[in-house]
């Protein structure tokens, strides 16, 4: 069997925990955990599309790079820079029902950005998405808010008024876009409700091959579904992305209980010149294998005017150093894998092997080194891919 493996941090999720819920106050209850799905189990042609994957998350990265190193007021959010189509590499999935009674509804989990919208009847202009669209009219509970409410306001520049009516306008940078209404819905995740959730009911919305019907902020912004639930959960949440092939599942939590026992902590930024939404670490180095890779210290820093610093995005699948960084990093990989038989790059993935003939080869751990003290320690699951369509 003939196989290459290229660089990409990827993850698969399933479960099938049962879950439960505080019917009395709608919220979840504490420790309890959500499905989270990966796109594959719902996207017929992932196979296929592992390179068009690999170009929407360079389009999503172009766009955060801009805003974390070019003008730092340039926001994420901004329908009009004209791009691309795609929304970027959103690979993990959460089942939610919208409405009364729930139309179920795939919501790509997003830490990078805030407002949940899903795409809307009537459909000005829609993608496809695999279950049908969400109908308001078909909800016993859609209740549209003023343009003067709280939740309308929070929107700041992406809202506009309508003869009352609170209409948002989302785009991603990369071009992609929703454009709606907001309105409130009771959220149904297993058999419990929860009320009141601000979300865009997005009737015209743009991005191919998304097969999902919208999108689950999870920013640290007021109007994410976190920052929405922050009454009850403090804000809390923690997920967990397993690694590719993983017959394990993965999940998504929210309130206090949801830490979990041993957690290891680093201190979040604040970047008062950027999108809110964003969570800022400090990343203080690096290390393949025993060796600290020799990266400057201010290459990951966050400066005093804003520009630089560390996010943690689940909508990016690869996860991105600037040059300066990168090139070393992959330097100190590949000295440390002289042994193996390269393979020519595949798409923007540059260093790959061919493992045919070592179809078991052991590749470094690379650890990442948080401030704070914790340390994230990647195994070759977690570094590289192997690539479908090539050999294998
Ligand atoms: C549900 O929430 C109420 C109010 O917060 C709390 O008193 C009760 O213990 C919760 N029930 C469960 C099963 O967690
Ligand atoms: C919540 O309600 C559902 C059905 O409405 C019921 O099956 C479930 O047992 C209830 N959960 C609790 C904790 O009471
Ligand atoms: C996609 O790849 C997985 C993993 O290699 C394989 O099990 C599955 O059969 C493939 N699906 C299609 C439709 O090719
Ligand atoms: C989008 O960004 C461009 C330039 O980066 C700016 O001129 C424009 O006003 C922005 N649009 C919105 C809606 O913020
Ligand atoms: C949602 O459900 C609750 C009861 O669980 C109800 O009081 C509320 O009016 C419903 N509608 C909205 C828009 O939250
Ligand atoms: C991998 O190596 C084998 C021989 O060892 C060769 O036949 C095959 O073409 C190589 N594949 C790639 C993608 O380099
Ligand atoms: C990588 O880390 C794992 C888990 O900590 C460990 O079991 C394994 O031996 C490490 N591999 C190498 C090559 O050091």
């Amino acid at each position: 069997m003939n196989m290459v493996v290229a660089c990409l941090l990827f993850g698969v999720v399933s479960s099938t925990e049962p879950l439960a819920w505080n019917n009395s106050t709608g919220y979840p209850v504490e420790n309890e955990k959500f499905e989270l799905f990966h796109i594959s189990q719902i996207e017929h042609n992932y196979n296929m599309s592992l390179h068009a994957r690999l170009e929407r998350d360079e389009k999503r990265i172009k766009t955060l790079a801009q805003v974390l190193i070019g003008e730092p007021n340039i926001l994420l959010v901004n329908t009009t820079v004209e791009q691309g189509e795609m929304l970027g590499t959103l690979e993990y999935i959460v089942r939610i029902g919208v409405g009364t009674p729930p139309a179920y509804q795939f919501l790509a989990i997003d830490t990078g950005s805030d407002l949940p919208w899903v795409q809307c009847q009537p459909c000005s202009k829609c993608y496809y998405q695999v279950n049908p669209i969400y109908d308001p009219k078909k909800s016993s509970t859609y209740e549209e808010i003023s343009c003067e409410s709280t939740k309308c306001q929070l929107l700041g520049k992406q809202h506009s008024c309508k003869d009352h009516q609170c209409r948002y306008n989302v785009g991603y940078g990369d071009g992609s876009s929703s454009k709606g209404v907001i309105a409130l819905e009771n959220f149904t995740f297993g058999n419990a409700i929860i009320s009141n959730i601000a979300f865009g009911c997005g009737h015209k919305n743009k991005g191919h091959f998304l097969n999902f019907g919208g999108i689950l902020g999870l920013g640290r912004g007021d109007l994410s579904f976190t920052g929405q639930l922050r009454g009850s959960t403090r804000g809390i949440f923690s997920y967990c992305l397993v690694n590719a092939g993983s017959t394990t599942s993965g999940w998504l939590r929210m309130g206090e209980e949801a830490i979990p026992a041993r957690a290891a902590w680093a201190p979040l930024m604040y970047n008062p010149r950027t999108d809110p939404s964003f969570y800022y670490v400090g990343l203080s180095g690096i290390m393949v294998g025993q060796m600290k890779v020799p990266i400057p210290d201010q290459v990951f820093q966050l400066s005093s005017a804003g520009k630089g610093g560390v996010v943690i995005d689940t909508g990016t699948v690869i996860s991105r150093f600037p040059k300066a960084a990168y090139d070393v990093f992959r330097d100190t990989f590949i000295a440390q894998t002289k042994h193996l038989p390269r393979a020519k790059g595949i798409s923007l993935l540059d260093t790959c092997y061919n493992l045919t003939t070592m179809p078991s080869a052991v590749f470094p751990n690379v650890s990442l080194h948080f401030t704070g003290g914790p340390i994230l320690i990647l195994t070759n699951n977690n570094v590289l891919i192997k690539v479908e369509g090539v050999d294998v």
